[in-house]
């Protein structure tokens, strides 16, 4: 999760800074291999039901509270929530790649405008389509989802001020820490099925309510933000140790990203487009 961002590693690298750049862009790349199959899921199955108005389409995919007949205020946030939700997707893994940000500084701003815009209207709409629409099956899962919506609000509102203020070394850190939990719908489904490979789906309750759910219901937001910490802070003033440390571990999450999305695509997007 961290990663994300290669750019990171200091112009003239020690070889533990060396290590630490390689394990993060390579960490990079596996979590957009496997954003990259989300976004694939969302333009083909939600984006041709959606633009063509058959919204009951929707609900060929197992879905709390998808399509509902009569109900236009929720069926509209839906829509609008699975058509922004491709965009962000996108628009983060461009966002975080140093060459564009470089290379095409306009791409970069503008898109991150439009990173932000995407991520206040998903926040806002999701914690309306949770607690408004009522769309949740526990409580802790609702209030997983809350902190998280809570978290993309603060972070977007700091990485949008250290911009304007152009503190870019400020600015990448809390960009960095949006991407995160703007990501974190995606790490619960590659949890999910991560942990299902794992374990056969130990702790995972029929209504969702076992102990693996309640963890993840928080876990995917605030276990790759630790990690994100622990790689910001390795990377600004770590010793040769902790960077290695934390490049191996970014190499193991890796790793266990790959196995997630193969398997989320598997199980989750594949069947249904
Ligand atoms: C910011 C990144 C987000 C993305 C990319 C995203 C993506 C999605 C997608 C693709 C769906 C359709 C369900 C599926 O097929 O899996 C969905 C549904 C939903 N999302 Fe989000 N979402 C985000 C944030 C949020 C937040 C922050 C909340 C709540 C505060 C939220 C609440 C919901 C709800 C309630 C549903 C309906 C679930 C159902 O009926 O089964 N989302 N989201």
């Amino acid at each position: 999760m961290a990663t994300i961002d290669a750019s990171f590693a200091s112009t003239k690298p020690a070889r533990g800074a060396d290590w630490l750049s390689r394990a993060a862009t390579f960490c990079y790349l596996t979590i957009a291999a496997g954003q990259l199959l989300f976004v694939a899921f969302i333009l083909l199955f939600y984006y041709p039901a959606t633009l063509s108005g058959d919204f009951a389409a929707w609900n060929s995919k197992p879905l709390i509270m998808g399509f509902v007949a009569g109900d236009t205020a929720g069926n509209l946030f839906f829509a609008v929530h699975v058509l922004m939700a491709a965009l962000i997707t996108f628009g983060g893994l461009v966002q975080l790649v140093p060459a564009i940000r470089s290379r095409w500084p306009v791409l970069h701003r503008w898109n991150g405008r439009l990173y932000l815009v995407s991520a206040l209207t998903l926040a806002l709409g999701g914690l309306w389509m949770t607690w408004g629409r009522g769309t949740w099956l526990t409580l802790t899962g609702g209030i997983g989802i809350t902190l998280d919506a809570l978290l993309i609000l603060g972070f977007a509102a700091m990485a949008w001020r250290s911009a304007r203020a152009r503190r870019f070394v400020e600015h990448r850190r809390w960009a960095i820490r949006l991407f995160v939990v703007a990501s974190a719908v995606w790490f619960m489904r590659v949890g999910y099925m991560v942990w299902g490979i794992a374990t056969g789906g130990a702790g995972i309750g029929k209504a969702m309510d076992g102990p693996f759910d309640i963890f993840l219901a928080f876990a995917n937001s605030l276990l790759p933000l630790a990690v994100a910490e622990l790689y910001l802070r390795a990377g600004a003033h770590g010793t040769m140790a902790a960077k290695k440390g934390v490049a191996a571990l970014l190499t193991v999450s890796g790793v266990i990203i790959l196995a997630g999305s193969a398997g989320a695509w598997m199980v989750m997007w594949g069947p249904y487009i």
